[in-house]
C-alpha cells in the first residue's frame, strides 16, 4: 500500500524519524521500497552519480521525468519525490507550476522538490493550493554553486541562523509539507526543527533533524574518493 503524507505526519508527530533515499531505476527502488523506506527521492544529483557531471546544473526537466517514472514503476509503499531541476522553475510562477504538473502527471511522482529562499515562498504556496505536495529544500542549494562557488555548512552565524529560521517559517505558512536542510549547522537544523511543526529532513545537517535523507549511491560508498564527515558508509 502506497505511503500518505498524512501518515508520515502522523509518524512525525508521534515522534519517529522519517527515512528518505535517492534512487534514479526501478531496480534500486524496488530494493529500498522492500526495505520499507518512507521516501524515494529521484534528485538532481543524478547530474552527478548518473551521468557524471560536476553538478546538478545540466540536469533537464525531461531527465528528471523520464527516472521518475521508472522509480516509480518499481515503488509499491514509498512516496516518490521529484526533484526540480536548475531552471526548470526559477523563471516564472507560471513555469514552476507547469514543472511540477508534469512531475506529477508524466514521471507519477507524489510530490516535488524545489531549492529557495523567499523567492520561492509564493511558488510552493500556488502549487499547494493547486494540490501538489512540495519539500522545500533550504540551506547548501547546489543549483546555487555558480553564484557561490562552494558547498559550504550554512547557518552558522546569528544572521544566516535567523534567516534559515525565517525561511522555515516561511515555507511551512506557504503550505510545504516538509523541509530539506542540507548543509546547515547542527545547531541552526535543531532550532529550526524545533520552531515549525513539519518534517525537517536533513543531509550534512547534524543529529535533530525529524529524518536523514542520503545519495544511495554515497551510502553504498560506490564513490571511493568521496569521504563526507556525515556519511556512514
Ligand atoms: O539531488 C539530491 O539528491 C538531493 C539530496 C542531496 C538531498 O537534493
Amino acid at each position: 500500500m502506497k505511503k500518505t503524507i498524512p501518515q508520515l505526519i502522523k509518524r512525525y508527530r508521534s515522534g519517529e524519524k522519517l527515512t528518505m533515499l535517492t534512487a534514479y531505476d526501478a531496480t534500486f527502488a524496488r530494493i529500498l521500497d522492500e526495505s520499507q523506506i518512507d521516501m524515494i527521492l529521484v534528485g538532481d544529483s543524478l547530474g552527478m552519480v548518473i551521468q557524471g557531471n560536476e553538478t546538478t546544473i545540466p540536469v533537464t526537466l525531461d531527465e528528471i521525468i523520464y527516472h521518475t517514472r521508472c522509480v516509480s514503476r518499481g515503488t509499491k509503499s514509498a512516496l516518490v519525490i521529484a526533484d526540480l531541476p536548475f531552471m526548470s522553475y526559477q523563471a516564472s510562477r507560471t513555469q514552476a507550476m507547469l514543472a511540477a504538473g508534469r512531475a506529477l502527471k508524466d514521471g507519477n511522482a507524489d510530490a516535488v522538490k524545489i531549492e529557495g529562499g523567499m523567492e520561492m515562498v509564493e511558488t510552493v504556496r500556488l502549487m499547494t493550493a493547486a494540490g501538489i505536495p512540495v519539500i522545500a529544500h533550504i540551506g547548501l542549494k547546489p543549483q546555487t554553486i555558480r553564484m557561490t562557488g562552494n558547498y559550504r555548512i550554512h547557518g552558522k552565524s546569528n544572521e544566516e541562523a535567523e534567516s534559515l529560521l525565517a525561511e522555515a517559517s516561511a515555507f511551512e505558512n506557504a503550505g510545504a509539507f516538509m523541509l530539506l536542510l542540507e548543509g546547515v549547522a547542527a545547531e541552526t537544523a535543531a532550532a529550526v526543527t524545533s520552531r515549525v511543526s513539519i518534517p525537517t529532513i536533513g543531509i550534512s545537517s547534524g543529529p535533530h533533524c525529524s529524518g536523514q535523507v542520503l545519495v544511495i549511491y554515497d551510502l553504498l560508498g560506490f564513490d571511493p574518493s568521496f569521504h563526507p564527515k556525515y556519511l556512514k558508509v
